[in-house]
């Protein structure tokens, strides 16, 4: 088990959640943050601070977002070195732009 980043943090990569990490295992897409399920510990910090309430534990993920689970998966496959942006799943990838702050 451990904590999901879904749709709401697509093109608002507010980031709140990478300073309140204490084990630094949340990594920047090109659109969004996905949480590294090896490396999570389930502390719930990054949930409490995103203003965009974007974060949630595995089991509570909204089922229309169910999805971002294996885009997480998906993203740390196919991006196996750490600390830089990277490339997006191609599901987040085609999803349709949001009109804030990206
Ligand atoms: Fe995204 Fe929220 Fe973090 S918008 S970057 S999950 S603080
Ligand atoms: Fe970090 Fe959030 Fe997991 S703060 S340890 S990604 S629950």
């Amino acid at each position: 088990m451990t904590y999901v980043i879904a749709y709401p943090c697509v093109d608002v990569k507010d980031k709140s959640c990478l300073e309140a990490c204490p084990v630094e295992c949340i990594y920047e897409g090109e659109r969004m943050l996905y949480i590294n399920p090896d490396e999570c510990i389930d502390c719930g910090a990054c949930e409490a601070v995103c203003p965009v309430q974007a974060i949630f534990y595995q089991d509570s993920l909204p089922s229309d977002w169910k999805w971002f689970e294996a885009a997480s998966e998906e993203f740390f496959e196919t991006n196996p070195e750490s600390g830089k942006t990277h490339k997006d799943p191609e599901k987040i990838n085609s999803l349709p732009k949001k009109g804030g702050k990206a």
